[in-house]
C-alpha cells in the first residue's frame, strides 16, 4: 500500500472514531440547551404518581415496548393513520398505558425549551422517575436520544417477547436487541409492579394443550384461587390481575418469590425455572433487595442505548402521538 493508501485507511479510522463517539448518549444532554428539562420531568412525575401510583407499571412497560420496537425512539407513541397502523395497534399493545400522561410531560417541557427534548428521552426519564418515585431503584438516563419517524404493527410483532414464549425465543428476542439471559432475568421483576388482563392467561388457565387444561408448571392451587376467584372463565377479557398480588405498586422482590412458587403468572415468567443458568440469577436476586436494584439499574441503561437514534438523525417530534409535518 502506496502513503495515498495508509492515509485513506487513516481517513476512514478518523471518520469512524468521529462517529463513534458522536454515537453515544450522554447525561445532562440538555445541560445547556434546556437546562431544567429533567427537574421539570421529576417535579412532575412526583407530583402526580401518588394520585396514581400504578402509572408507573405503564410508564416502564411503554419504555420497554419502545426500546424493543426499532429501538428507544418514542416509535411506540405515534398514532396510526389513514395508511399506516402502528405500533400502538399491535396486539401486543394491546394494554399499554400512560400516552396522556407522557403527551402532557412533553407539552411542559415544549414550553420550556421548544423543538429541543426528544419524545424518547421524555419517555425514558420519566419511567425512570415514576419508578422511582415509587420507592423502586434509580438508574441513569443518559440522553440525546431523537424520535424515530416509523411506527409499524407488524415490527411489534416480530420484536416483542410474547407471554408464551419459552426460554430459548425470549433469549433470542433479547439477544436481537443486544440483551443477555441476566437482562431477561432481571428486567422481567418489572413484574413486580403492575397488572395482567385475564385474557393473557385464559389459555393457561383454562385450554393449555387444547383439552380443557390447565398448565401444569403453574401451581395447581394458585391456578384453582385464579380461576374461582379472577379470570372466572376462559372468554374474560376485562377482569385484571395482579402480577405480584398484594403489592402491585411495591417495586420489591415479590416477583421473583412468586416465580420460585410457581406462581409467575405468565409462562414467560415460568420459563425462567427451566434452565440452571436463569434460576441461579433468580436465587441471586432473593438474596438482596439492594443487590437486585443495582442490577436492574444496569439492565435498565443497558435497555434504554438499544440502537437509538443520536446526532442528527430522526427529529424532535412536537407532539409525541404524531411525527412532525
Ligand atoms: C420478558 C418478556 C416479557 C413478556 C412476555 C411480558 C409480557 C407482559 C404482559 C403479557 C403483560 C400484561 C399485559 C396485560 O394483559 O394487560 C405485561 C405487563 C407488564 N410488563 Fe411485561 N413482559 C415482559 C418483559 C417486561 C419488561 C422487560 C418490562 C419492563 C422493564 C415489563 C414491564 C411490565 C409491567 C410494568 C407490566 C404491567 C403494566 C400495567 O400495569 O399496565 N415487562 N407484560
Ligand atoms: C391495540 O391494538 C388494537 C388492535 O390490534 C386496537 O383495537 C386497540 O385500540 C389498541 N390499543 C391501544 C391502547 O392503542
Ligand atoms: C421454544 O419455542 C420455539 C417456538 O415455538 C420452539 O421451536 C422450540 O422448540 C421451543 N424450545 C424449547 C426448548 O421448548
Ligand atoms: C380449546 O382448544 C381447542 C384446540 O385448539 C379448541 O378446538 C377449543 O375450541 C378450545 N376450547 C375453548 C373453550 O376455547
Ligand atoms: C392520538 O390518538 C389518541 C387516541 O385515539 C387521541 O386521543 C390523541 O388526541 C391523538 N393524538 C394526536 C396528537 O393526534
Amino acid at each position: 500500500m502506496g502513503s495515498q493508501g495508509y492515509f485513506k485507511v487513516l481517513i476512514i479510522f478518523v471518520i469512524a472514531f468521529i462517529g463513534s463517539t458522536q454515537a453515544e448518549l450522554q447525561l445532562g444532554f440538555y445541560a445547556k440547551s434546556c437546562p431544567k428539562a429533567e427537574q421539570i420531568i421529576w417535579k412532575y412525575v412526583v407530583e402526580h404518581i401518588h394520585n396514581v401510583p400504578s402509572l408507573a407499571a405503564a410508564l416502564i412497560r411503554l419504555h420497554f415496548h419502545d426500546c424493543f420496537v426499532n429501538g428507544c425512539d418514542a416509535s411506540v407513541l405515534i398514532n396510526s393513520t389513514k395508511n399506516n397502523q402502528a405500533e400502538k395497534d399491535a396486539i401486543p399493545n394491546l394494554t399499554l398505558r400512560g400516552f396522556g400522561f407522557i403527551e402532557t410531560v412533553k407539552s411542559l417541557v415544549e414550553a420550556e425549551c421548544p423543538g429541543v427534548v426528544s419524545c424518547a428521552d421524555v419517555l425514558a426519564l420519566s419511567a425512570r422517575d415514576s419508578i422511582h418515585a415509587i420507592g423502586g431503584p434509580y438508574w441513569n438516563v443518559p440522553t440525546g436520544r431523537r424520535d424515530g419517524l416509523i411506527s409499524k404493527a407488524a415490527d411489534a410483532l416480530r420484536g416483542l417477547p410474547a407471554p408464551f414464549h419459552n426460554l430459548t425465543t425470549q433469549l433470542s428476542i433479547y439477544g436481537n436487541v443486544g440483551l443477555d439471559a441476566n437482562d431477561l432475568v432481571l428486567l422481567s421483576g418489572a413484574h413486580t409492579i403492575g397488572v395482567a388482563h385475564c385474557s393473557t392467561i385464559a389459555t393457561r388457565l383454562y385450554n393449555f394443550t387444547g383439552k380443557g387444561d390447565t398448565d401444569p408448571t403453574l401451581d395447581s392451587e394458585y391456578a384453582t384461587n385464579l380461576k374461582t376467584l379472577k379470570c372466572k372463565n376462559i372468554n374474560d377479557k376485562t377482569t385484571l390481575i395482579e402480577m405480584d398480588p398484594g403489592s402491585r405498586n411495591t417495586f420489591d422482590l415479590g416477583y421473583y418469590k412468586q416465580v420460585v412458587k410457581r406462581r409467575g403468572l405468565f409462562q414467560s415468567d415460568a420459563a425462567l425455572l427451566t434452565s440452571p443458568i436463569t434460576r441461579a440469577i433468580i436465587s441471586r436476586q432473593l438474596q438482596s433487595t439492594q443487590g437486585f436494584f443495582l442490577e436492574f439499574a444496569k439492565s435498565m441503561e443497558k435497555m434504554g442505548r438499544i440502537n437509538v437514534k443520536i446526532g442528527t438523525e430522526g427529529e424532535i417530534r412536537k407532539h409525541c402521538a404524531l411525527v412532525n409535518a
